[in-house]
């Protein structure tokens, strides 16, 4: 599975986190290994190993300086590709610099993040460009939370439409008036109206309908599903369109920025938002975007940016004012669910018991195992086939009972898992429904 998710750009660290040029290095780490990011004298970024290639001591506290970074322990310095430029106790000679290199990998400055490959050399895909990249880089909000679980179980939660209207009612995202519904419980202590937004909820759902039919198709990056919800007296339908960039990016129903999970070891995670100004709730994470206006500064208050979950609301669960104990933003909701800081950080899926709601999950699912054996058969992984990034889009939209969702997505190129429309036995709705407990 390593391998697998080699194959694909990422963004492993925040363009805000090397603000100027010559500014300190950031150890960053990915998939397990550890790495340097730093900025040279004229702007470029260079990403390469952590570990000096002379004795191995930590460019983490390298000197960044006139084009390039100089190990402190005895001198070696090397620029952004990698290449020696001096060894001040190699012997005088040029042989070492011309013989060792100090490993470096593609990274590219886009749409506020750093993005690396460190797949195989030479078998890097085409660099995607994302429709928030075109925003003006001043305009670019990005936040980064460190969680202390599998990216797994974090990624599974964007692509999980059915706890919208039920972990979330506290933050109003169901925009009806009167009392909100969790199946039997109403929770009537809050009046919830459109005219009243929690700070942090998500753009409303105009349905309490908690019981969506999720489809699913194939794309060229990936897949795409739609959450299809019944409209209230009517026979029209609310559709959350969502796009999955295999396997990192997830661009969700009402963004037009991104969020982006990626692994950094097998026990802890980044989720990255992602997007223009005012579409990232800025709550996410630590935003530093040193503009003219200051955008201000979140941090959390130990370790940066990892996240630890504030205390529950037993007392107003109790009371029927609150549902899930957090209305202040989803953040503390899904991490709880997800196994952040808890005893679940990697979770074994053996027990659970999927539903047809959970189509999109079992996608990635299916599209992980599939793409470790299509690498052992010499062939790409999934999400990798030719595709305009600038077209990419998810959608939400209340539409009609004869309307088609993949009308709102048309360049998504969307197709049924199998390759038609008839092979819907082999679908993931199709598969959910069998395991359904
Ligand atoms: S370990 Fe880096 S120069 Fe010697
Ligand atoms: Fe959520």
């Amino acid at each position: 599975m390593g391998q697998v998710l080699r194959r694909y750009w990422y963004p492993a660290f925040l363009l805000a986190d090397l603000p100027v040029p010559d500014c300190p290095p950031i150890g960053v780490q990915v998939l397990g290994e550890n790495f340097v990011a730093f900025r040279d004298t004229s702007g470029e970024i260079g990403f390469i190993d952590e570990l000096c290639c002379h004795r191995g001591a930590s460019l983490t506290y390298g000197r960044v300086e006139e084009g390039g970074i100089r190990c402190i322990y005895h001198g070696w310095k090397c620029d952004i590709h990698g290449n020696l430029l001096e060894t001040p106790n190699g012997g005088g000679t040029r042989a070492v610099r011309d013989h060792v290199k100090q490993g470096s990998y593609p990274v590219r400055a886009a749409g506020g993040l750093g993005w690396v490959y460190i797949g195989p050399p030479g078998t890097e895909p085409e660099f995607p460009h994302f429709p928030w990249m075109d925003t003006p880089e001043e305009e670019i909000t990005a936040g980064e939370v460190l969680y202390d679980c599998n990216w797994l179980q974090v990624q599974e939660g964007s692509l999980d439409s059915s706890h919208l209207g039920i972990m979330h009612v506290d933050n109003g995202v169901v925009m009806q008036p009167g009392p909100p519904m969790v199946g039997s419980l109403s929770l009537d202590g809050v009046p919830w109206s459109d005219k009243v937004r929690p700070p942090g909820a998500l753009p409303g759902m105009p349905t309490t309908d908690n019981d969506p039919v999720v489809e699913v198709e194939q794309t060229p990056f990936g897949f795409q599903y739609a959450a299809l919800r019944w409209m209230p007296d009517s026979d029209d339908k609310y559709v959350r369109i969502s796009a999955c960039v295999f396997p990192y990016v997830v661009c969700i129903g009402s963004s037009t920025g991104a969020v982006i999970v990626v692994p950094r070891d097998d026990e802890s995670c980044s989720m990255i938002n992602v997007g223009g100004r005012g579409r990232v709730p800025r709550r996410l994470g630590t935003v530093r975007e040193p503009t003219a206006d200051g955008l201000r500064q979140f941090r959390f208050p130990s370790d940066g940016r990892r996240y630890s979950i504030p205390p529950q609301d037993r007392r107003a669960m109790a009371g029927r004012t609150m549902f899930a104990g957090w209305r202040d933003g989803n953040r503390p909701q899904d991490a709880s669910v997800q196994g952040v800081n808890g005893k679940v950080r990697i979770y074994h899926r053996r027990t659970e018991h999927l539903v047809q709601a959970d189509a999109a999950v079992l996608m990635i699912r299916q599209l992980l195992f599939d793409s470790v054996r299509r690498l052992e058969a010499g062939q790409a992984p999934h999400g990798l086939e030719p595709f305009d990034f600038r077209t990419l889009q998810a959608a939400h939209k209340v539409i009609g009972a004869n309307d088609r969702w993949q009308d709102l997505v048309a360049d998504n190129h969307g197709r049924v898992p199998g390759g038609n429309r008839e092979s819907g036995s082999e679908s993931p709705q199709a598969a959910a429904q069998g395991v359904e407990a």
